[in-house]
């Protein structure tokens, strides 16, 4: 397996591009399956998920065509089989994705259940609920949930007693072809849900109150084609900006969208640094001040994102001060604390809430990456690590989330390199 070696101990500086969202891209090639016609969809980060995507779409007949832009055409109507195994589903609990697409346009869909997760259960039972307000009857056997309906799915209420982002976007995704209209109640309102709803309007469907927690889908009978870019990432945005505030540095990071990392950029503030934005873009000096420690805790949209919560550990380590660190959203996700304690971190968790005390510096130690923001965290902790190499194994998390991590960190100044397996 490849590693990460880094020598930490320079402050970041210079300029990047951030890559297309990953959790847009994902819903949003799903989305394809709904088309009657082709579909290209443009700004796709070059990643291990996007490939699993796509191939599984493959494995259903769709023929992918990837561009030389890595941009890429779908045409659903060559698909073969409404199939989604296990061998591709394990490698990605966002296949679930194509559930509501399959089902809704095909009127029959197996998709094997997700296998258990490195950051809690993570179940789909929502999903499941969602789908059966719409009409639909599923039975979960041999391991897959097995979706059928008799004609059009039918427009229904679907309350999420839970906030969930893949869910809405599978429910709003199978409504978008049923017949009537469907309420979401309690609807994610992340940008990537924002993003896929745009995706499916430019498709012919009919969406109303995408941004906020009550979405409300009137089925059409038919999507046409569209050519989408999907939006930019505000994580790997977010995670940049982090390791520039953590090792002391002024970056800028370019084609990204400063209005939807609201709650982020208010924390790297609180944290002492000076964050400038312009339409697309949004810089951060920290001036050569001293880090202060910040408390957050996660939730959905608006709010803090869970995906964010690693990599604010890593900054917290090295901060001025004592922080805690509520995790709201997922159970079990404070792996990357154990590592960053080998790498002298002062940090308890008891329950869902780390308690960071901030030191001036941190070791560089081997590690290990548990999944993908984890992972993050600790390129973070490694950039600022002095005095020596802190290797980071099982980096094919990172290669999930994070394209060309390396290249970018080195035009910001790093010191890191891949070491092949
Ligand atoms: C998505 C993101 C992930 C992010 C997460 C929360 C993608 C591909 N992934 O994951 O990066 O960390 O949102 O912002 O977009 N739940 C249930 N039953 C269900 C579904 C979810 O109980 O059927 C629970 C989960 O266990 C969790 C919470 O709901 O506690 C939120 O999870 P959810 O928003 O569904 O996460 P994902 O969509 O899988």
């Amino acid at each position: 397996m490849d590693k990460l070696v880094i020598r930490g101990g320079k402050s970041l500086s210079g300029e990047i591009r951030a890559s297309g969202a990953k959790n847009s891209a994902l819903p949003i090639i799903a989305s394809a399956l709904l088309s009657s016609e082709n579909v290209i969809i443009r700004n796709l980060p070059h990643l291990q998920d996007i490939t699993t995507m796509i191939n599984l779409l493959g494995t259903m007949g769709v023929e992918p065509v990837v561009n030389e832009d890595l941009s890429v055409e779908l045409d659903s109507n060559l698909l073969k089989s409404v199939v989604a195994p296990y061998e591709l589903v394990k490698t990605m609990r966002a296949s679930i994705l194509v559930l509501g697409p399959l089902l809704a346009k095909n009127g029959y869909a197996e998709v094997s259940l997700p296998g258990g997760c490195a950051i809690g259960s993570r179940p789909v039972d929502l999903h499941i609920r969602g789908l059966e307000a719409m009409g639909a009857e599923v039975v979960v056997e041999d391991g897959y949930i097995k979706a059928k309906t008799d004609g059009r799915l039918k427009g229904g209420n679907v309350f999420f007693d839970t906030v969930t982002v893949t869910g809405t976007e599978n429910i709003m995704m199978a409504a978008t072809l049923a017949d009537g209209v469907t309420s979401i109640e309690n609807a994610a309102r992340e940008p990537e849900v924002v993003d896929l709803a745009e995706c499916l309007i430019a498709m012919g469907a009919k969406i109303e109150g995408h941004g906020t927690d009550l979405i409300r889908v009137t089925g059409v009978e038919k999507l046409h084609g569209c050519d989408y870019s999907v939006v930019p990432d505000r994580i790997e945005t977010g995670t940049y900006l982090v390791a520039a505030a953590a090792t002391g540095g002024k970056v800028k990071v370019k084609d990204t969208r400063p209005d939807i990392l609201d709650a982020v950029l208010v924390k790297l503030e609180e944290a002492g640094a000076k964050i400038e934005t312009g339409d697309d873009w949004i810089s951060l000096d920290m001036e050569g001040r001293t880090l202060k420690a910040v408390s957050v805790k996660t939730a959905p949209y608006p709010a803090f994102p869970t995906d964010m919560q690693a990599q604010f550990v890593a900054l917290n380590a090295v901060a001025e001060g004592t922080s805690t660190v509520i995790e709201t959203i997922f159970e079990n996700r404070f792996m990357h604390v154990q590592e960053m304690m080998r790498m002298g971190a002062d940090i308890s968790v008891e329950g869902n809430t780390a308690i960071v005390r901030g030191l001036t510096e941190l070791h560089p130690a081997p590690v290990m990456a548990t999944d993908l923001r984890a992972s993050a965290s600790l390129v973070i902790a490694g950039l600022v690590a002095k005095g020596g190499e802190t290797v980071i194994d099982r980096i094919y998390h990172i290669d999930r989330g994070y394209e060309c991590i390396e290249e970018k960190l080195q035009l910001l100044g790093a010191d890191i390199s891949r070491l092949p397996e």
